[in-house]
């Protein structure tokens, strides 16, 4: 609209297109590194562009974060939409229960009206518990699920920022740093060409997974996030990002 036309958004949004060479960009005014309501208009974008793609009955899987609590915060129910399902993308990170993608899917599918299934895997099991609850009819039904989804909703991190706040170990941090990690989504580490450089064990979904789900939405913003965003869309071109102004206009260099 001629708002977004005059802010100049919509010109961010086709130089992002370009420059990370993905499918969609939105970009919503201001930094929320700056100002906490930022998320929350990132947060109200994301479900716009969530249920423009929705069908009755699909599956959406959903990860943790601070960022992820704002668009579970922004949902609203769909009168078209019906028996829309949301479960976690994938098992504990290590965050604190407000941060955790269970706590997120369970807020969303609330104000969505729609229904949720959770992922009851604790973070740190031996590996025989592990093995044997896995195997569990209940948590395998949920796994089987979070496999078959049609949209992934996910939040991208700065990587040293994402280790410092979950519980991670002392040689993990040394190696994400060693490493040069300066991206994180879904609980994997990237360096700044986009390659994998730590994986944080759990279930779910699996980077390998993304490219079989039909709308992969990803939501990250703030300055302070731009060199993250880069080095993540390198490994995820189908991807639609919802991001800020702030941080499109560190990526553009401008
Ligand atoms: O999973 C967490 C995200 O990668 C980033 O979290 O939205 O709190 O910055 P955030």
């Amino acid at each position: 609209d001629v708002m977004r036309e005059l802010l100049g958004l919509k010109d961010l949004e086709t130089k992002l297109m370009e420059k990370l060479h993905i499918e969609g960009v939105i970009v919503v005014a201001g930094d929320s590194d700056l100002s906490p309501w930022v998320k929350k208009e990132m947060g109200r974008a994301c479900v716009t562009c969530m249920k423009e793609r929705l069908t009755n009955g699909d599956i959406v899987a959903v990860t943790g974060g601070t960022t992820l609590a704002a668009v579970a915060e922004m949902m609203t129910p769909d009168p078209k939409q019906n028996r829309i399902l949301f479960v976690p993308a994938r098992g504990g990170l290590g965050e604190d229960v407000k941060n955790q993608a269970n706590t997120i899917c369970a807020k969303m599918a609330e104000k969505a009206l729609g229904n949720y299934r959770l992922l009851h895997v604790p973070d740190h099991l031996s590996r025989e518990a592990y093995e044997s609850l896995i195997e569990e009819p209940t948590v395998k039904e949920v796994l089987e699920l979070i496999k078959s989804c049609r949209m992934v909703v996910h939040g991208i991190g700065d990587a040293i920022t994402m280790a410092e706040r979950r519980k991670t170990s002392k040689e993990d941090m040394e190696k994400i740093k060693e490493r040069h990690a300066v991206a994180e989504a879904f609980g994997y580490y990237f360096n700044e060409a986009g390659e994998v450089v730590h994986k944080v064990k759990t279930v779910g979904i699996q980077l390998e997974d993304l490219p079989r789900v039909e709308h992969v939405i990803a939501v990250a913003g703030g300055s302070s996030k731009a060199k993250a965003i880069q080095a993540y869309m390198k490994r995820a071109p189908h991807s639609i990002l919802i991001t800020d102004e702030g941080a499109a206009r560190a990526l553009l260099g401008e």
